[in-house]
């Protein structure tokens, strides 16, 4: 083809294509697990379909407030991944949108009655007991005890050496909060919150920071999910896991889709992806070690054994309510978090 009529051919093609533009079909993905996490559930929905995909993670109380503040004027289409109480909230305060995914039958029956008790507007994806980890370098340096149970925390030789994320922010911090609250009775809890404040180093933003800055040094022990203290240990660290003595209180990991999502039917069918087993088996090459919500997804050998761990009866009706929500993280911002350190 002579050089002259190639160029016309390729002008008439890019203006006929400019005259009939294909709208690229688009998602906006409010994402609450782990960065890396979400960057690949990101990229995978986009492998699988086509549909472009705009992800921003955030932690789950920072989301549930964003979400909030866009109720009249919604942005985001789908909030996949994060504790599940601020999803619950969410639903009871209508921000999100009911919908029954035909993939609901592959389900555990912990990820379905998360949906059930919410009228559908959210579902379980994976699940995780909350405890802590520590960095037995600098535990064996400082010449420390080795913590095995909530209350070693409050021991006076951990001064500045425990870090946690704040609840208002965090999801995994509202349900060390709440799993007080649960584990010991409210005055306890609280009780017990204050003592651990006087150890704290640093209030982070996002619930799996801590574990973080314990792999590096940063701080001895970080309060966080069991899975994302492994997370750390299987990266090399020298982190050991522990579930506290006592026992536990455990996350259900939810998604919800947006009311009034301008994208519903991406945000459905990103909803069915996710709940699939090939969706669910992405977390795997990310080292996330929580439980996957469908039957058939696999948990790896090295996520802490749910059925090994004394877990609390945490009831996420009452803690996932917006009243008790909002009334808890009030007491611990007027309570505990103003008290010196
Ligand atoms: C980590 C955990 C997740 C959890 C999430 C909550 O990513 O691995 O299981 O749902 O934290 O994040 P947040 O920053 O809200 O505590």
């Amino acid at each position: 083809m002579k050089k002259q009529t190639f160029i016309r051919i390729a002008t008439v093609a890019i203006a006929g294509a400019a005259a009939t533009p294909i709208a690229a079909a688009n998602l906006t993905l409010y994402c609450s697990a782990q960065e890396e996490w979400c960057q690949l559930m990101a990229r995978g929905f986009e492998d699988a379909t086509g549909i472009n995909v705009d992800m921003t993670r955030k932690s789950s109380g920072e989301t549930f407030a964003q979400v909030k503040a866009e109720e009249a004027n919604p942005k985001g289409d789908v909030w996949w991944g994060g504790t599940g109480d601020p999803h619950l909230q969410a639903a009871e305060e209508e921000l999100t949108e009911p919908y029954v995914s035909p993939m609901r039958e592959q389900l555990h029956p912990w990820a379905i009655a998360q949906a059930t008790s919410a009228g559908d507007r959210t579902i379980g994806i994976y699940s995780g007991a909350l405890g802590y980890g520590y960095n037995t370098d600098l535990l064996a340096a400082e010449n420390l005890s080795e913590p095995s149970c909530w209350k070693d925390l409050l021991k006076p030789e951990f001064k500045g050496h425990v870090q946690m994320a704040n609840p208002n922010s965090s999801g995994t911090a509202y349900t060390t909060l709440a799993t007080m609250v649960q584990l010991f009775g409210e005055d306890e809890g609280f009780e017990f919150m204050k003592g651990l404040h006087a150890n704290i180093n640093q209030y982070t933003k996002s619930g799996s920071a801590p574990i973080k800055a314990a792999a590096l040094g940063e701080t001895t022990i970080g309060i966080v999910f069991m899975h994302d203290a492994v997370a750390q240990a299987v990266a090399g660290f020298p982190i050991t896991v522990v579930a506290p003595c006592e026992g536990t209180g455990y996350e259900i990991g939810s998604m919800s889709i947006i009311k009034g999502a301008r994208n519903l039917d991406e945000a459905k069918q990103f909803y069915d992806w996710a709940l699939s087993v090939e969706a669910q088996n992405l977390a795997l090459q990310v080292n996330a070690f929580q439980v996957p919500s469908n039957i058939g997804a696999e948990t790896s050998d090295k996520a802490p054994d749910l059925s090994s761990i004394k877990l609390i009866d945490y009831d996420f009706k009452k803690y996932g309510s917006s009243d008790e929500r909002k009334r808890l993280l009030e007491k611990w911002d007027n309570e505990v978090s103003v008290l010196p350190q």
